[in-house]
């Protein structure tokens, strides 16, 4: 009987695509709020939360509960033949969650990157209009339209052209980068002038904080002049919130330190906690553009994704792990401000300003312009080989971000950078 990570590897590697590759040869048996372990017994603290999920921790006893119950009367029936309440709850409540004061409609889809595809058929279908603007390092998503609009090649899009049409990016201000705001907007505009009038553009797509690209949150000043930008052409504006919602970056959704109400916003991972169901919601007269029938799928708002996700904003609500994610962020901005002072040629930035939405950049030599992408992934595989589950990102593959259980303990935040700190000071 298979029973060692490298067995099942083995295995992996032989049964399933490479393509679908995996970060750490860990095969997980169980896990509980921030804890994982694996088929051989070993314990991980997890700061990877299945890269931004499970925000209400790994097998919440509340989402348990109400999964269960749902999985007992009936699993499937499609919302699309004969729906049922907690559809109808579940968007009533984004309804009222999504920033600003307009009226609010929602669908539902089963993953990210089909919320974003969604996204883009509504705004053409209200504005008549064909063009996509999205931005450089931004990720969308691996089905087609959401990897054309994805703003990064490597592994997202080689070997898999051509692409839709219509779809023109601009530079993501990064101020750490020498992009500012001005250079974004000036680009954005040029666009304007070089490729596709502003008339003929029907969205815009946004990341309030850039997620694979490296966990740059996008400058509130940047925002608004996006928001003010659509108004004046007429052009949907999207807040890809698939990353940054659900409380995880402080605020219900990101777009809210902007102050600015998105047309429409993308929801998925954090929203059931593990459950596979994502979410568009939006002003209310943009989502009823598309016809009856020409939005959703078979599993799209799946009964147990919707019983999950009730529960999931229960919990985000009764124990405030919105403001937890503020308290969280700040914890390890203080922990990793101390090991930059420690490594200052190494720790080349810390970005804790959106909740426990958290990174650091990896550098050689204190130079921005030089990614350590080497140290960055020695470093991860040192830290699942020491009990500690960590992500990478990046356009550069130079940035470890944390992504915690807004549930977790100071206690296993603390043990968690321990080792982060320890494997960082062993490998420079
Ligand atoms: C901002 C953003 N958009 C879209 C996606 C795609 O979501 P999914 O992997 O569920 O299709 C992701 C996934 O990482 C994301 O971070």
């Amino acid at each position: 009987m298979t029973s060692s990570n490298a067995e099942w590897q083995e295995r992996k590697l032989a049964a399933m695509a490479r393509g679908q590759g995996n970060i750490a040869p860990v095969y997980i048996e169980r896990g509980e709020n921030a804890e994982l372990w694996d088929v051989e017994g070993n314990r991980y603290i997890d700061f990877g939360t299945g890269i931004a999920v499970c925000n209400t921790g790994h097998s919440n006893p509340r989402v348990v509960a109400a999964v269960t119950d749902q999985v007992e009367r009936f699993s499937h029936t499609c919302v699309m033949v004969t729906p049922y309440d907690s559809a109808v709850r579940l968007a009533e409540k984004l309804n009222e969650l999504a920033p600003g004061d307009s009226a609010k409609k929602s669908m539902f889809v089963t993953t990210g990157a089909e919320a974003v595809e969604n996204t883009i058929k509504i705004a053409r279908a209200y504005t008549g209009r064909r063009g996509v603007i999205a931005f450089n390092g931004g990720f969308h998503g691996r089905t087609m339209m959401a990897m054309g609009l994805t703003g990064k090649i490597t592994p997202y899009k080689n070997l898999f052209g051509p692409f839709p049409g219509e779809v023109y990016h601009a530079p993501f201000p990064i101020e750490y980068h020498g992009v500012s705001v001005e250079d974004s907007i000036k680009a954005l505009k040029s666009l304007f002038k070089v490729d596709i009038a502003p008339t003929d553009v029907a969205a815009i797509i946004v990341e309030p904080v850039q997620g694979e690209g490296g966990f740059y949150s996008a400058p509130n000043e940047f925002m608004q002049t996006l928001r003010a930008i659509c108004d004046e052409h007429g052009i949907v504006m999207i807040a890809d919130e698939i990353q940054t919602g659900f409380g995880r970056t402080g605020k219900f959704f990101a777009c809210e330190y902007a102050g600015i109400e998105p047309d429409l916003i993308t929801i998925a991972k954090g929203i059931a906690g593990g459950y596979p169901l994502a979410a568009v919601t939006g002003k209310a007269e943009i989502m009823d553009a598309p016809l009856p029938g020409g939005l959703g799928g078979t599993y799209g708002g799946s009964p147990v994704g919707c019983a999950a996700a009730l529960a999931v904003i229960d919990v985000i609500h009764e124990e405030g792990l919105v403001e937890r994610a503020n308290a969280i962020g700040a914890k390890f901005g203080k922990r990793l401000k101390g090991l930059q002072e420690k490594l200052p040629h190494t720790v080349g930035a810390i970005r804790c300003d959106r909740g426990a939405m958290i990174a650091i950049e990896l550098v050689e030599g204190g130079d921005v312009a030089k990614p350590a992408a080497e140290l960055t992934k020695a470093l991860v595989a040192a830290a699942y080989e020491n009990g500690l589950v960590l992500l990478s990102c990046g356009v550069n593959g130079n940035v470890i971000r944390f992504l915690p259980a807004l549930t977790i303990s100071d206690e296993l935040i603390d043990e968690g950078l321990d080792i982060l700190e320890a494997c960082l000071e062993k490998l420079t």
